[in-house]
């Protein structure tokens, strides 16, 4: 089992070359796409360097699973670029991301299985219940004894730490998590964040960094470095995806194994989710809707889902009691009873199968 290197840059091949022989592998390497094309399906993983060229694509192999983009530049556009070109899961920079690379080889090359799960959701308008649905698919893993990680990746959404009452809770949030960049491992990332029992939090944060700075975002390779230690170490990875997808929240659906977008009945909010679910299936193939209904009525549920295209995964009604539920400190899901705790315990069924 040999991964395929395929880069044409010879300080980059120095690098993928000594970074394979640190696992105890050997390696196959091409100079460009086209040369890579024979083996490019067999190879348990793909390392493209981002300076392999755009002109090549036209003759490139079919997509595959298990490729990375591996750049030096920090945000490279171009290997960006090859990333959504190949539909590589991830670009990777060197050297910060080295020993995410050397976990990411060592489980190709032990075929092991690939962990946890990725679930991504995502609100079809503001409000739609995302949030909600997101931390209930989190107490409803953690009640059925999944080790779970809730990842905020909405960094205008006020912190998800406040719907289970956790913003006093010790441990890292965003900010802190990006000036650690690369280096923290799968192990420690899951004791450095908020955690009781069997869920942990990622959370934005309410901070002002002091320095005038009030566009917080979230950067995308230390969102890939949370999601491989995520899979690593916990049993379901939940990304609560803000509607505005910046490169963090994209990193996460070109990851995420289920996407699922919330969706609320009415023309405005169908045209609405539209737009969303376009933007969404730009990074993924898969996106299914959870309608949030006022009201129960089967055929309007069927309807929206004809209307966006997409497949209905289920249907949760607006519980009345939930906002005072959550003033209480209670999150959502935490009555097993509840409809939202149970469409969570069969879409978790699905997902996870
Ligand atoms: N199943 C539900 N039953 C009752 N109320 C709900 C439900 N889901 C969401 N809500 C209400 O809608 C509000 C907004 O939900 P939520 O924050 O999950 O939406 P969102 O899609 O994440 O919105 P945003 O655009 O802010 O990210 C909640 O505070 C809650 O009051
Ligand atoms: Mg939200």
């Amino acid at each position: 089992m040999r991964p395929l290197l395929i880069t044409s840059d010879p300080e980059m091949l120095d690098d993928l070359l000594r970074i394979v022989a640190a696992v105890g592998a050997e390696a196959d390497v091409a100079p460009d796409l086209a040369a890579a094309r024979r083996i490019y399906g067999k190879a348990p993983l793909v390392l493209i360097g981002a300076d392999i060229e755009a002109e090549d694509l036209r003759r490139a192999p079919p997509k595959r699973g298990g490729v990375v983009v591996v750049s030096r530049v920090h945000n490279d556009e171009a290997g960006w670029n090859l990333v959504y070109d190949v539909g590589a899961e991830h670009v990777i920079q060197l050297p910060t991301g080295e020993l995410w690379l050397k976990e990411r080889l060592t489980r190709a090359l032990r075929a092991e299985p690939e962990g946890g799960k990725v679930v991504a959701v995502v609100g079809g308008r503001g409000g739609a219940g995302a949030s909600v649905l997101a931390a209930a698919l989190s107490v409803t893993a953690v009640r059925e004894g999944r080790r779970t990680l809730l990842v905020d990746a909405d960094p205008f959404g006020g912190g998800i730490d406040l719907l289970f009452g956790w913003e006093q809770e010790h441990g890292l949030r965003w900010p802190q998590l990006a000036e650690a960049g690369g280096r923290i491992d799968s192990d420690t990332l899951v004791g450095a964040l908020p955690n009781r029992g069997d869920l942990v939090l990622l959370s934005c944060d309410r901070t002002d960094d002091g320095e005038g700075d009030r566009s917080p975002r979230l950067l995308p390779d230390v969102m890939q470095v949370v999601l491989s230690a995520g899979r690593a170490g916990r049993d379901l990875v939940v990304v609560d995806l803000p509607r505005h997808l910046d490169d963090a929240a994209e990193c996460a659906l070109r990851a995420a194994d289920h996407a699922l977008m919330v969706v609320t009945p009415g023309l405005r909010s169908t045209s609405a989710a539209a737009r969303v679910a376009g933007a969404v299936m730009s990074h993924r193939d898969q996106l299914s809707i959870v309608l949030r209904e006022p009201v129960s009525g089967r055929r309007r549920a069927a309807e929206v889902a004809k209307v966006l295209g997409l497949p209905l995964a289920g249907r949760v009604r607006t519980e009345p009691r939930l906002a005072a539920a959550m003033e209480n400190g209670l999150p959502p899901g935490a009555s097993p009873e509840s409809n939202l705790a149970m469409l969570c315990a069969r879409l978790l069924r699905e997902s996870l199968s």
